[in-house]
């Protein structure tokens, strides 16, 4: 397994270009399972959880032909030969759950192997199935697999009525509306920018949808979808990331392509603490303003709250903060695996539950250490980039999941960061 070798080297200067999010993408590329024609997907991140969806639809039966070095998905779906999602390539990466809607809806059965838990959290699926439930599906748990079918070969439009926000849930039964037959409300839906770059793109298919990137989003069922292009809506998770570069490092970074509704909550956060951050003809320019940034309080919400996928990088950026900042995770009951870690390499944290304290140290120092999921494994890169040594991050093929070139990105604003190639 690769590692990453970072050594602190004082401001960062520059500008990243940010990818297309590997969470719209993960939705938008099962989108194509909802008809017989091409659907192409611009501005997509080039990632190993691209790759294993693009797997996934091969297996079946979709053409995915990635195109300008994986920028463009090209995909198509005839005919799905194959409407079983196997195990093997569940189990590599949980969003292969989205797979079952799209299958439902257009042939009217679908078997999926059910995700088991994963180092963040449970994770269950129970609102995608009750969702589909909702809509007439009939499901069977056996093997460890969803066998799900709609009598008489197609889904019934229906109130699906969520008890608390689910990213996921909303986009498998968003995909099932567009193909049942009559009017389906989702209430409590998830409002992310991924829901609504699904939305666009289904729209663009031809769906009827009313309501994205609100609570209640309506759908008007239609018989069938065409093709489309569709641009992916830029990475609000690696736009973070790396707004936090210059916070941690000082320096001024600008971030291509960054767009401040898409980080509304963070951005307010980093203003609270010192961070300017200013938009441009480009994107977004972040520098720190003069001296320690300031302790923060910061609870996890849904869409449009302070997102759960920038808490591990928010965290490492209040470990050298001026006082003692609460870290509240909301979403996830298991996301401080990073912690342990950033205290190997002098920070103060005391976690109890849901809950993380952070006195803030004048200074970070390197050390090895084990990146445990893919927003920690950045987070740990951070703190390296500000602590003084060297930070040896081991177990990076997380990182590839969710980052692309973060190596060369980085290097390109100065900093010394070099991958060191495992067996
Ligand atoms: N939940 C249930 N039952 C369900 C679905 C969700 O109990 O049927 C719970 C989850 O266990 C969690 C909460 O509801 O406690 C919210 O989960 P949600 O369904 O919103 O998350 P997701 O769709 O599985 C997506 C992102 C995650 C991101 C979350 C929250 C993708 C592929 N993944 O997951 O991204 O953290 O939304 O914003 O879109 C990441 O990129 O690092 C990542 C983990």
């Amino acid at each position: 397994m690769d590692s990453i070798l970072v050594k602190g080297n004082g401001a960062l200067n520059g500008v990243i270009p940010i990818a297309g999010a590997k969470n719209a993408c993960l939705t938008l590329m099962p989108a194509t399972l909802l008809s017989e024609e091409p659907l192409t997907l611009t501005n997509a991140p080039r990632l190993s959880d691209i790759r294993t969806m693009t797997q996934l639809l091969q297996s079946l039966g979709a053409e995915v032909a990635s195109l300008q070095d994986g920028l463009v998905l090209a995909m198509s779906s005839h005919t799905i030969s194959n409407h079983t999602a196997d195990y093997d390539i569940v189990r590599k990466m949980r969003a292969s759950i989205l797979v079952l809607g799209p299958m439902l809806a257009r042939d009217g059965h679908a078997v999926v192997s059910l995700p088991g838990g994963c180092a963040i959290g449970a994770r269950p699926v129970d609102l995608h199935l009750k969702a589909f439930e909702a809509m007439g599906a009939e499901l069977d748990l056996r093997d460890g697999y969803v066998h799900a079918k709609a009598p008489g070969g197609r889904l019934k439009g229906a109130v699906v009525e969520f008890p608390f926000v689910s990213v996921g849930a909303t986009e498998n039964a968003l995909m099932a509306a567009t193909l049942a037959k009559g009017t389906t409300v989702i209430k409590n839906a998830a409002r992310e920018p991924e829901i609504v770059d699904l939305a666009r793109c289904l729209q663009k298919m031809g769906a009827q949808i009313e309501g994205e990137g609100t609570s209640t989003i309506t759908i008007q069922g239609v018989d069938r979808l065409h093709g489309a292009t569709h641009p992916v809506v830029t990475d609000r998770i690696e736009l973070g990331t790396y707004m936090l570069v210059p916070a941690i490092c000082g320096g001024e970074v600008e971030l291509l392509g960054g767009r401040i509704d898409l980080v509304g909550a963070f951005a307010e956060k980093l203003d609270e603490s010192g961070i300017s951050v200013t938009e441009t003809a480009r994107g977004l320019k972040v520098s720190r303003r003069n001296g320690r940034v300031k302790a923060v309080n910061v609870t996890t919400e849904p869409f449009p709250g302070f997102p759960t996928d920038l808490q591990a990088q928010m965290m490492a950026l209040l470990c050298t903060a001026d006082g003692v900042s609460v870290l509240e995770e909301k979403i996830f009951e298991n996301r401080f695996m990073h912690a342990p870690e950033l205290i190997r390499m002098g920070a103060k944290i005391d976690v109890h539950g849901g809950t993380a304290k952070v006195t803030g140290v004048s200074k970070l120092k390197g050390a090895p250490v084990m990146a445990t999921d893919l927003r920690a494994s950045v987070s740990l890169i951070l703190a390296g980039l500000a602590a003084e040594g060297e930070t040896l991050v081991n177990r990076v093929y997380h990182l590839d999941r969710g980052y692309e070139r973060v190596e060369e990105k980085l290097s390109a604003c100065g900093a010394k960061i070099e991958r060191i190639k495992g067996n």
